[in-house]
């Protein structure tokens, strides 16, 4: 197994809160991870610890043999880290096939006055996003108009855009109803598989943890509780008393 990213004594204090307390962690390639925990537990901090948009008080982390501790979230994505938001950071004025061609532009950095925004990036590249996640009906209207569980696939199509090796997303089912979050997830895990993409993505519902992930971590008061099989943590006394029982 190759590890893709490496965690080692990340710590950080929002004042008096700890948000990570000295968490070590690894992924290999290849790996599904769901991320479990309460409400302010640390999660959507560590990830932000990872990708570059906060810095630790202490500690390091390694994406694909590189030091991008104290990278920015655009080298950490050029580096090949992609994520998607709890809250979808779309370009909400452009169409859904603009906002792909937008995250194109994102992994080239080319965008020139002198040609349109649909010039400078490969169509049939945004064509094949737009199906493989199911928008391209949807491609000419506003991203804007697109239900919450739309936004969220369209996200993490822009993320896939990047051509990540590790996409890490922040509670994708979020905001979208039970009914819906298997279909979601079914479109995204087939796009991520498609593209060989290691995934890790935070989670509350426990159906869509157990049938997505291969491993799973929880996280409680800013340290990673348990870290095993879906079957280990979900069994853990203390997961299922501080982690399920919260919810
Ligand atoms: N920018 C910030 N400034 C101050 N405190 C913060 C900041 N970001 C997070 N915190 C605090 O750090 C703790 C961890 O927050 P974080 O957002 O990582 O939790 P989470 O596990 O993602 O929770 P949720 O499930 O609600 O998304 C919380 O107590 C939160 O209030
Ligand atoms: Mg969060």
């Amino acid at each position: 197994m190759t590890t893709l990213l490496r965690a080692e004594g990340l710590s950080l204090k929002f004042g008096g809160v700890v948000a990570a307390d000295g968490i070590d962690f690894t992924l290999e390639e290849g790996e599904r991870l769901a991320v479990i925990g309460a409400n302010g537990a640390g999660k959507t901090t560590f990830i932000n610890i990872c990708t570059g948009f906060i810095r630790p008080d202490a500690g390091t982390i390694w994406f694909n043999g590189h030091d991008v501790t104290s990278k920015s979230p655009r080298q950490i994505v050029r580096l090949g880290l992609g994520r998607s938001f709890q809250l979808p950071q779309l370009f909400v004025d452009h169409t859904v096939r603009q906002c792909l061609e937008l995250g194109a532009v994102g992994r080239s950095g080319r965008l020139s006055w002198f040609r349109s925004l649909a010039a400078s990036v490969d169509a049939v590249e945004v064509d094949h996003a737009l199906e493989l996640v199911g928008l391209r009906e949807r491609a000419h209207e506003p991203a804007s108009s697109l239900p919450e569980g739309l936004r969220k696939l369209l996200d993490v199509a822009m993320a896939l855009m990047l051509q990540p090796k590790l996409l890490i997303m922040d509670e994708p089912t979020s905001g979208v109803a039970s009914e819906d979050k298997h279909g979601l997830m079914e479109t995204v895990m087939a796009a991520l598989d498609e593209r060989k993409v290691t995934s890790w993505f935070v989670e509350h519902d426990v159906e869509v943890v157990t049938r997505y992930a291969t491993r799973v971590a929880a996280w409680i008061s800013g340290r990673i509780a348990a870290d095993g099989t879906p079957e280990h943590v979900m069994n853990d006394e203390r997961v299922k008393r501080e982690v399920l029982g919260t919810r």
